[in-house]
């Protein structure tokens, strides 16, 4: 199969601008593609997305919050990801299982052998074929993500990650960089504080790659 194709990096970094000009791009192309998200990837997963990301939940302890995602993704794998992959789809997938070691292992400060054990139980060992790393300083994401709450014409609708220190976000960052060392295979690092036009044909250029040694 090997058609799991993962967008990643700290917030604001274009991840979901990106997936739908990829996706736009593949099915102009007549490649057969299923565009997705976590959590909010199904009907559930964007009820739980409601209560990890509202602002007003600073109590939440980071064992909920990996368990919340966890549930979401176990959801997302069976309902969504697996049922496209097996009908032949390329599925791309805005942020995946290597978010949840960015942000609740290096960012949270969960253990990262625990996070492994609960994510391959509700992944179903399902992993990312291919994962673009969106790298960026994070003060250019977290203006990029305001600037886009602006818009929305909701300045206070940060959600409780946007909401978190440069601290944090420095550490899910760092987070990524680490878990593309280890897998540097899977990964392709795109510098995401590029225009949007450069960024796609990066984008494009490692999935055709990617496409094309697979075929
Ligand atoms: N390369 C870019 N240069 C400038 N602005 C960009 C760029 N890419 C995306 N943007 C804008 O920045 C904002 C954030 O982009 P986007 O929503 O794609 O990021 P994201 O990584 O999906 O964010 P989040 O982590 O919050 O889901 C949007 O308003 C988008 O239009
Ligand atoms: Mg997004």
């Amino acid at each position: 199969m090997n058609k799991f194709i993962t967008f990643e990096g700290v917030e604001g970094s274009g991840k979901s601008t990106q997936v739908k000009l990829l996706g736009e791009y593949l099915t102009r192309n007549n490649i057969p593609v299923l565009l997705t998200q976590e959590p909010s990837g199904t009907p559930i997963g964007r009820k739980i997305g409601e209560i990890l990301f509202n602002r007003g939940h600073q109590a939440m302890c980071p064992e909920t919050e990996l368990f919340l995602f966890c549930a979401a993704r176990a959801q997302h794998v069976r309902e969504v990801v697996w049922p496209a992959l097996k009908v032949g789809k390329y599925v791309l997938c805005d942020r995946f299982s290597d978010a949840t070691f960015a942000y609740q292992a290096a960012g949270r400060g969960l253990n990262p052998d625990f996070i492994q054990t609960i994510n391959d139980y509700c992944a179903e060992r399902l992993k990312p074929d291919l994962t673009l790393l969106f790298d960026l300083p994070v003060e250019t994401g977290l203006q990029r993500a305001g600037r886009r709450d602006d818009l929305l014409k909701d300045p206070s609708s940060a959600d409780r990650f946007e909401k978190e220190k440069l601290d944090f976000h420095n550490r899910v960052r760092q987070g990524y960089l680490n878990l593309c060392s280890v897998e540097p295979e899977r990964f392709r690092v795109i510098d995401a504080s590029q225009t949007v036009d450069m960024i796609a044909l990066d984008v494009r250029r490692h999935v055709l790659g990617y496409i094309s040694r697979q075929s």
